[in-house]
Order: C-alpha cells, then structure tokens, then sequence
C-alpha cells in the first residue's frame, strides 16, 4: 500500500514510519513537508501523492501552554484534523488519527473504553477530543486511536522530551528527584502503537480504538522502574499532585481499557512494565 505519514520525525511518526516501510511504500510528511492547518496545501500535496492511507502524527501536545495558546491548540488539533479528514473523504483516502487519555475526567477511577463519555478537563484535551470528532465525522474511512504517556526512541517534539529523558535530566541535575503519585496512567511505548495500527489497518473496521499497554501505575512508579532498571543513584521520592503548583488540571486517573481492539481479537499490546524494560535496556544499556 502507498501510505503517508505525517509528523514523521516526531516521537510516534518515527516509529510509525519505520514499522510500515516493512510492508508498504511510506512517504514520511515532517512540517517542513506539509501544514495541516492549510486545507489547500493539504490538498494539493495529498492529491499528488495519492496515498491509501493518511496517518496523522501532528499536534499541539504542550498541556500546560495551551491554557494560554488556545486558538493555536485548537488550530492544529481541531481544524488541522478537520482540513485532514475533508481532503481525505474528498480523495477516498482512510485517515488514521491519533488522540489521547486526558479526553477523560478520570473520576470513574476504572480503566474506560471506547463507550465512556469523554469529558476533557482542559484546553489540550478538549482540542483533541474535537479532532476525533472532526476524523470520525468527516472522513467515513478514519481509525481513532487514543494513546497514554507515549515515549519512543525519539523524543516528542513538541514537548521537547518526553517522560523518560526528563527523569534523567533530573537524575543527573538534581539532588533529590520527587514525582507524583496520585496521577495513574499507561505508559506506552510508541514502536508498540506503530506494530499494533500496523496490524489494525489490515482490516476495514474503521472505529474508535483504545491503544495502550496493559495495566496501570502512577508517574511516582513510573520513575521508579527506570530508576531500578537503570541503576540511578539521585533518591527518588512519593510526592502528591497537591505538592506542586496547579498549572493546568489533569485526570487523577487516565487508564484506558483496548476494548475494541479485544473485540476484534486485535490487541497485541504488552504490560507497561516488561515494555518498559525492554525499551530502556534497548535504548540506554547497548
Ligand atoms: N506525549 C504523550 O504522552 C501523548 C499522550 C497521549 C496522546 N499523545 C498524542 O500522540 C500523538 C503523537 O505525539 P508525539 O509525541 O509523537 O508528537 P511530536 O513528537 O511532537 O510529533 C509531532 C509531529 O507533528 C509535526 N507537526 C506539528 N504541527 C504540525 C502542523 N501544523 N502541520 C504539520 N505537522 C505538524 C511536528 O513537526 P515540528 O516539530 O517540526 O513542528 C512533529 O513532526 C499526538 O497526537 C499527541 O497528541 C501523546
């Protein structure tokens, strides 16, 4: 298949890239390439392309700014993915979007599938939650797929790193290092999103998915499996979200059950920790 993947340098695009090359003919979009928040730039270079399958990496993913740059949030997660999702139903090209767990409120304190009703506590959320809308209602061809505490082999780069390289910029900066633990994810390593979507996109059950690792931790533990498994000395402590100054509101609970993708015998994802381990002794203990 003839394939694009935009935001292809970024932390997930990389890996996506990577993965699908396996198979297909993948042309990798960066922004250099293409501006989704430019419906006739898209057009016109999706129309020369002429992929299958449009994958979309992009996103004003910085939590806390886009408090304060709400128009821009929602220019690239909103209407970037509407502009998408027209172009792509316009030129019969299925469109794979990715979104997020912080679409959830987090008070059912229970992993939530595809059927809970999102409620996003802020503006990053609440933009995202709008580009699922605009994919799956637009473009009659789109998988929705909502990941968790992402990181991969190249950091994000909006975010200029992700969970993993913060912790030991900490580590090595530091003191002590103190992390939260009353804030319960599913860290997910991107090179598994990209092998489970790679496995997804062969059927034509265009849906909304939940993709995440199985089980759940706090961001406290987290910390504490990169710290063992890579031998940190700087201590390591327990803190409370009510430690540090509120700057955006964020689900105390964000785990996210891969309910559709069980139904569909689909779901290949590992437990977060075994993952963990295998990407952190793969990545720093060559
Ligand atoms: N990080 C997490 O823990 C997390 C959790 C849940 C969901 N997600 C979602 O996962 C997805 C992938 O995140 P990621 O960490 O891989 O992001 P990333 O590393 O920041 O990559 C995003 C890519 O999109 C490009 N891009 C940004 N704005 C664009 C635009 N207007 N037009 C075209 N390209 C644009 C970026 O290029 P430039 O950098 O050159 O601008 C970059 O290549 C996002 O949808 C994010 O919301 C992330």
């Amino acid at each position: 298949m003839k394939l694009a993947v935009i935001g292809s340098n970024g932390q997930l695009g990389t890996d996506l890239e990577e993965v699908l090359s396996a198979h297909n003919d993948v042309e990798g979009l960066t922004h250099a390439d293409i501006e989704i928040t430019d419906i006739d730039k898209v057009k016109t270079l999706l129309s020369a392309l002429k992929p299958q399958m449009v994958f979309n990496t992009a996103a004003y993913n910085l939590v806390a700014e886009a408090e304060k740059n709400a128009d821009e949030a929602f220019l690239i997660n909103g209407i970037g993915t509407l502009n998408l999702a027209k172009v792509c139903q316009d030129l019969g090209i299925a469109l794979v979007h990715y979104s997020t767990d912080y679409v959830f409120d987090g008070k059912k304190q229970k992993p939530y599938t595809e059927d809970d009703y999102p409620n996003p506590l802020n503006v990053y959320a609440s933009t995202k939650l709008s580009g699922e809308y605009f994919a799956r209602n637009y473009c009659e061809r789109s998988f929705v797929i909502r990941v968790s505490g992402i990181y991969g082999k190249v950091a994000s780069r909006g975010k200029g790193g992700n969970f993993i390289t913060t912790m030991l910029k900490l580590a090595k900066e530091k003191k002590e290092v103190r992390v939260v633990d009353d804030e319960i994810l599913t860290p997910t390593p991107t090179s598994h999103i990209a092998r489970n979507t790679a496995t997804l996109i062969n059927t034509d059950q265009f849906d909304l998915y939940h993709m995440t690792c199985q089980g759940e931790v706090s961001w406290y533990e987290f910390a504490k499996v990169i710290w063992e498994t890579l031998q940190l000395e700087t201590p390591l402590y327990p803190a409370s979200v009510k430690d540090f100054p509120l700057v955006v509101k964020r689900p105390f609970y964000s785990v996210l059950q891969n309910k559709n993708l069980d139904d569909l015998k689909l779901n290949q994802m590992p437990d977060w920790k075994n993952a963990l381990i295998e990407f952190l002794r793969e990545q720093y203990q060559k």
